[in-house]
Order: C-alpha cells, then sequence, then structure tokens
C-alpha cells in the first residue's frame, strides 16, 4: 500500500466486450441433440449464442475486449498497472491467463491475476479492483470477464449444453479524488459452499486427470438465484439509503431470462431497466455482465450520471452485488 492517506473513488473509464465469430442457433443444437427451439426459448430465453473456434481462447478472447476497452478510456496500455480476469475455463490450469492479456497488450508493470468465482466473477473482480484503487495499489485497473465454458460443456447433455456461450467483456476503472459523486459505490459479496453440488465441474487438477465437465441441478439453481439475487439487490439499496426506482440500470447476469422476470416481480423492479442480452449471449458466466454493459453503453442506454446496479450468482454458490454511479 502506498502512504498517500488520499481515498479514491474507482470510475468507469471504458468498457469493451469480444465475441466469437460462430453462431450457434437454438435450430442449430436441434441438429446434434435432442432438443426444439421452442423448448430452449421458452425455459431460457435464449435464441442463440457465440461458440469459439479453435485459436479463439479466453485470453485472445478477454485482450480484444481488453484492448478495445482501454482505447474506450482515452489511456494507453501503459497506463493499466493492475489486470483481473474473471474466468473458470483459463487456458491453462497455470499461469493465470491475465498474465497471458498483459503479455499480449504490452504491459510491462503492475500486477494481473485471476479471480475465480464462477458466474459471479466479474462482480467479485470489480470489488478487488477497487479496494486495490481505494488504498492507492493501483490507478488503472483492468476488469475482464472472459470465458469458454463451450470446452467444458458435455455436448450430449441436453440440459445443459443449451446454456452457456462464449465471449468477454471488459472495464477500464481509474482512480479519481474528484468530488463528484461518480464511480462505485458499493461491493456486497456472498459464499456458501454447502451448495458446491449443485452446480460444479466433474474435473480439475487436484482431483482427476481431466478437466471435466459442468454437471447442474437446474431446478435447485434456479430456486437460489431468485432468492440470491432479489436478498442482493434489496441489501445494495437499503445500503446505498435508495428506494428501487432511484435505479436507473439494472445489469444481472444473464443465466435465464425467466430467473430475471421472477427477480424483477419479487423485488419490484421495472423490466424496462432490466438489461437482457441472455437471448443473444446464453450463459457466458463471469463475461455476461460486462456483456451486457458494452451493449447497454453502445445502444446509448447506460449514460454518464446513471446509477446502474451489477448483480450476479453462480456456482458454489457465490453472488453480490456492485453500486455504481457510471
Ligand atoms: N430440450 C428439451 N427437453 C429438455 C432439455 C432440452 N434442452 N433439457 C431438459 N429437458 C427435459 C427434461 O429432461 C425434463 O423432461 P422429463 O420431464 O421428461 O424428465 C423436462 O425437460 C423438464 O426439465 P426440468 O429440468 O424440470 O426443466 P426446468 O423447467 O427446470 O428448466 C432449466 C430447466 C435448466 C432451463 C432451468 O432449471 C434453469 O434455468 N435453471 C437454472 C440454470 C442456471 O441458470 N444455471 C446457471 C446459474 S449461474
Amino acid at each position: 500500500m502506498n502512504n498517500d492517506s488520499k481515498i479514491f473513488r474507482s470510475i468507469v473509464k471504458g468498457v469493451g466486450a469480444s465475441l466469437p465469430k460462430k453462431i450457434v442457433t437454438n435450430k442449430d443444437l436441434t441438429m446434434t441433440v435432442d432438443t426444439s427451439e421452442e423448448w430452449i426459448e421458452e425455459r431460457t430465453g435464449i435464441k442463440e449464442r457465440r461458440i469459439a473456434s479453435e485459436g479463439e481462447t479466453t485470453s485472445s478472447l478477454g485482450a480484444e475486449a481488453a484492448q478495445k476497452a482501454i482505447n474506450n478510456s482515452g489511456l494507453e496500455n501503459s497506463d493499466i498497472d493492475l489486470i483481473i480476469l474473471a474466468t473458470s475455463t483459463p487456458d491453462n490450469t497455470f499461469p493465470a491467463s491475465a498474465t497471458a492479456i498483459q503479455s499480449s497488450l504490452g504491459i510491462r508493470k503492475g500486477y494481473a491475476y485471476d479471480m475465480q468465482a464462477v458466474c459471479s466473477g466479474f462482480v467479485f473482480a470489480i470489488e478487488a479492483a477497487d479496494n486495490a484503487i481505494k488504498v492507492g495499489n493501483a490507478k488503472n485497473a483492468l476488469v475482464i470477464g472472459s470465458e469458454t465454458f463451450s470446452r467444458i460443456i458435455d455436448w450430449d447433455d441436453r440440459g445443459t449444453c443449451v446454456l452457456f456461450g462464449d465471449g468477454a467483456g471488459a472495464i477500464v476503472l481509474s482512480a479519481s479524488d474528484d468530488a463528484s459523486n461518480r464511480g462505485v459505490l458499493s461491493n456486497h459479496l456472498h459464499s456458501d459452499g454447502r451448495y458446491g453440488d449443485l452446480l460444479y465441474v466433474d474435473g480439475g487438477p487436484s482431483t482427476s486427470s481431466q478437466v471435466g465437465f459442468l454437471r447442474m441441478d437446474g431446478k435447485g439453481v434456479f430456486k437460489h438465484a431468485v432468492h440470491n439475487l432479489s436478498s442482493a439487490i434489496i441489501e445494495a439499496i437499503e445500503y446505498n439509503n435508495l428506494n428501487i426506482n432511484d435505479i436507473d440500470w439494472f445489469v444481472p447476469h444473464q443465466a435465464n431470462k425467466r430467473i430475471l422476470e421472477a427477480v424483477s416481480k419479487k423485488v419490484g423492479l421495472s423490466k424496462d431497466k432490466v438489461i437482457i442480452t441472455v437471448d443473444k449471449h446464453a450463459n457466458t458466466s463471469a463475461a455476461s455482465i460486462p456483456l451486457a454493459i458494452n451493449d447497454a453503453v453502445e445502444e446509448g442506454k447506460i449514460k454518464p450520471g446513471d446509477l446502474v446496479l451489477l448483480e450476479a450468482m453462480g456456482g458454489g454458490f457465490s453472488w453480490g452485488s456492485t453500486l455504481i454511479r457510471w
């Protein structure tokens, strides 16, 4: 930690995204697995997803998204002194894929590491970057969510293979000591390891010689997701002394449209304020929030000064929220 006693606020300077080229529609999936376009769309809201081809990796997608976010921020690559990559699908067991991104962006200073909190990873990574900025350890942080879940999907399991996609998104968070109210206002994180067996990968370096495949109890996850996401929203609202109507945009982890509708109903938020991209990206785990942010900014929805609440829930279980004045 440096000795400068000034408390910095982390403000969003830029956003970026990167998607694999290959689009796989629900109809495409009906050719390889016993499912229907209607089943997938009705149960999940998903219409299509991107799937990484050979050569498209978590670090290559993450680096492209990160470069766009830096370009968008007005900073230079050499200004970045922290990279946190939220991912559960790193290129290799180690080194951290964040260091591969650091290298490919030509960044030679600061530090880089991977954050593994599955679908909540992006919110966990923002919290870590925000804390590093506040204590003076970093000035310009790249927070990236990048995933290639297609590589840990059992393509014979129709209960899971239709739900996920690949992609990456990134934001640049910078230290600001200006008097405006912009920036990260709060982070609230939670985990409860008792539910690890409802959503997990059945392999990994310490237990098996295989990377493994994603396994899920869909109904169990659904029930906890609605409860945990609703409580995360209420926690953030109450902590910041706000009313739910004060929030301009909700950017939830994009797992399933029905989960988002159930959460909206439970906490009484207007559907018009919920950013939804699950229809075209499916569930991209830690990448889903920054991909949705990027879309919302490009479409002119999220604007400077808006109050934006990010919420996520995923394997572990882990869940939480971040409130940002854009
Ligand atoms: N196509 C057609 N039928 C399918 C299917 C598919 N892709 N996948 C499952 N089915 C079948 C099941 O086999 C079952 O058939 P049965 O009644 O003959 O046994 C039937 O559809 C209903 O399955 P069920 O699992 O009860 O459906 P559901 O309404 O719970 O929906 C999910 C399944 C996965 C869409 C839903 O549970 C869900 O979204 N869960 C949350 C998942 C999630 O968000 N995970 C990530 C969190 S980060």
